[in-house]
């Protein structure tokens, strides 16, 4: 079950969190691991760690350093995969930060940061996988391809604390879902994990408190618990799953509705709406027991 024996799998910002644990679970199914992080001395400890510990389990991984938004090191992250491993299977987008603020006092800088890191960071990966991937297809050689995209429930609740993560995390989700729509022809899976654990980045400010460790019993925010999830997604088993949306964290997994139309009107009069036809249709839809904010938008995860 899950055997990914002699499969090649990129995680970004694998040195640490989530990433690193994801690292682990597919190495543990017999990937060789090709592990990115950003080129700073502890994110460089951290992945350089995350390596000895997959060697040290009779695993196979190297360390990528460089930034996951950049073009040029994105090249050189796959690039170096295909030279020492002949191939990339499983490509997973993991790497990011946060940093919050309403939108009255965000700066350009914290907007721009939090989206080419998350958005641009996916783009750019998703963008040399699905390339050589296709590539790949159309000389008629069987690829064997995993695609999985790190979005959050920042975008499910539209988190008004995070205007940028929250825009980047949808982002993502979308521009993963089209691809999938495009990839699948090509046998080749689209997926996007809506994680909830503790790590570094949930680990300060208004989230600490809630991804606290329990003192006994089952760990609900251990980041292991969502590697499986990885684990499964890129196995043969799951050959049949695109263009989903999960959200994980502790023993459960969340199957997300796809985005959908709701109810809809068309103008009883014909033709272009009036703003008085329209008010007569909608008025009643969103008449005076309508609740304007949603229970729900404040909870809070990342
Ligand atoms: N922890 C949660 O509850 C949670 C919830 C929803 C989504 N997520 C998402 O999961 C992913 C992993 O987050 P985490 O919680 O493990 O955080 P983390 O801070 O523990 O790990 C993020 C890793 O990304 C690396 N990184 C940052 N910028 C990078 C760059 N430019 N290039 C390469 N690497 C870079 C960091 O060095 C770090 O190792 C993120 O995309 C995050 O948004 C996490």
């Amino acid at each position: 079950m899950g055997d990914l024996t002699d499969k090649v799998a990129i995680i970004t910002g694998a040195g640490r969190g989530l990433g690193r644990e994801e690292a682990l679970q597919l190495a543990s199914q017999g990937a060789k691991i090709v592990i990115n992080d950003i080129n700073l001395p502890d994110a460089e400890e951290a992945a350089n760690a995350t390596v000895e510990e997959i060697k040290a389990a009779g695993g196979d991984a190297i360390a990528v350093f460089g930034d996951c938004a950049d073009t040029a090191d994105s090249e050189k992250l796959f690039q170096t995969a295909i030279d020492t491993y002949g191939d990339v299977n499983i490509m997973v987008n993991n790497a990011g930060f946060c940093r919050d603020k309403t939108i009255f006092g965000m700066s350009d800088e914290e907007f721009d940061s939090v989206v080419r890191v998350h958005l641009r960071g996916h783009f750019v990966n998703m963008r040399n996988a699905t390339k050589y991937w296709r590539e790949k297809a159309k000389t008629g050689e069987q690829v064997y391809a995993r695609l999985i995209s790190t979005s959050s429930e920042a975008m499910l609740f539209c988190s008004p604390g995070q205007p940028n993560y929250a825009a980047a995390k949808a982002g993502i989700t979308a521009m993963t879902l089209g691809t999938a729509q495009l990839m699948i022809k090509y046998g080749i899976t689209c997926n996007v994990i809506m994680p909830r654990a503790r790590t570094d980045m949930t680990n300060q400010g208004p989230t600490a408190a809630m991804f606290q460790a329990p003192e006994e019993g089952f760990d609900l925010w251990n980041p292991e618990n969502v590697a499986p999830l990885v684990g499964y997604l890129s196995s043969p088993e799951a050959a049949n799953i695109s263009g989903e949306v999960f959200v994980v964290w502790g023993g459960r997994v969340n199957i997300v509705q796809r985005p959908t139309l709701d109810k809809f009107y068309d103008n009883p009069e014909g033709g272009k709406w009036s703003l008085e036809s329209l008010h007569n249709s909608l008025g009643d839809y969103f008449n005076d027991d309508h609740t304007p904010v949603v229970d729900g938008f404040s909870v809070p995860p990342q």
